[in-house]
């Protein structure tokens, strides 16, 4: 129960990662403010009541201002302050290459992905600071340590909350509010669905994550844990950092697996 009683909003909160760690963090007692700009976020918040936890779902688009301050003011008018601030909502904005990315689409995918982190920080961090200090958490993207997991105008977005992360535990010298980001590597959720339902229908499941030491793709809770232990005290010490839950993905250079029992070819 290491959140009882401390007021949480979670971002993209009705589907994915947003939804597992908005259920453990209610289990572990938390106040939950389910936020997402789909119906998902009123699902999320029955299957918690339905668990016997505390949550309120709003409809918010996580890159407005005046949405994510509304967030804000739901959390302190039901709950009496902000103790936790987990921004993670995101769109993956699809595949296209450079050259066939219009500025509309890169400004989107920037707005949501980057803007998003930067209102919850802007919006979230000085409630926190009010109550004496807490942790804000954003989710970035192993896209966003190197080339090769996203399109650029996803990847450099999650560099960009990489950055933040940073940026803001610095400026946040003195609040006691702690900021770091997780780097998912690839996990089954509402974004990746299409991805892995086709390897399950192409018979070729043993693919998905193959790249990784690990061998498989995440589950939402995987990350979610990891969201958590930031947000949490047994976090207490660490602060402006990104921390890669990839499976080992982003721990090598492209090279020949030495594998396990085994001399490689
Ligand atoms: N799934 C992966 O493999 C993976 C890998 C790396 C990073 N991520 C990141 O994880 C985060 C969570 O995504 P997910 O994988 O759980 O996908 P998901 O699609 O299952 O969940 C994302 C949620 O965010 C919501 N959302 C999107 N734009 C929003 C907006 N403007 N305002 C409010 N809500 C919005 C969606 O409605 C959805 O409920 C994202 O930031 C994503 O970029 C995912």
């Amino acid at each position: 129960m290491r959140f009882r009683d401390k007021s949480i909003i979670v971002t993209g909160a009705g589907s994915g990662i947003g939804r597992a760690a908005a259920t453990l963090f209610a289990a572990e007692g938390g106040l939950v403010v389910v936020a997402d700009r789909t119906e998902g976020a009123d699902e999320t918040a029955r299957l918690i009541a339905e668990a016997g936890g505390a949550a309120r779902a709003i409809r918010i688009d996580a890159g407005l201002e005046e949405d994510v301050a509304r967030a804000v003011d739901l959390a302190v008018a039901e709950f009496g302050g902000l103790d936790v601030m987990f921004a993670n909502a995101g769109i993956s904005g699809g595949m296209a290459n450079i050259f066939d990315t219009d500025v509309a689409l890169i400004a989107e995918v920037l707005r949501v992905n980057l803007i998003g982190p930067f209102l919850a920080i802007k919006h979230g961090a000085p409630h926190i600071a009010q109550r004496g200090g807490g942790a804000i958490v954003l989710t970035a993207s192993v896209a966003g340590i190197r080339s090769g997991a996203g399109s650029p105008a996803y990847s450099a977005s999650k560099a960009g909350v990489i950055n933040l992360a940073q940026v803001s535990a610095q400026q946040l010298t003195g609040s006691n509010v702690r900021v770091n980001a997780i780097c998912p590597g690839l996990t089954e959720t509402g974004m990746t669905k299409l991805t892995f339902d086709y390897a399950r229908e192409a018979g070729k499941s043993d693919r998905i994550g193959r790249l990784n030491p690990l061998r498989r793709g995440a589950q939402p809770e995987e990350l979610a844990r990891v969201a958590l232990f930031l947000a949490s005290d047994d976090a207490s010490y660490v602060n402006g950092q990104a921390i890669a839950v990839d499976g080992g993905l982003s721990s090598s250079h492209p090279v020949t697996k030495q594998e396990f029992g085994r001399t490689a070819v």
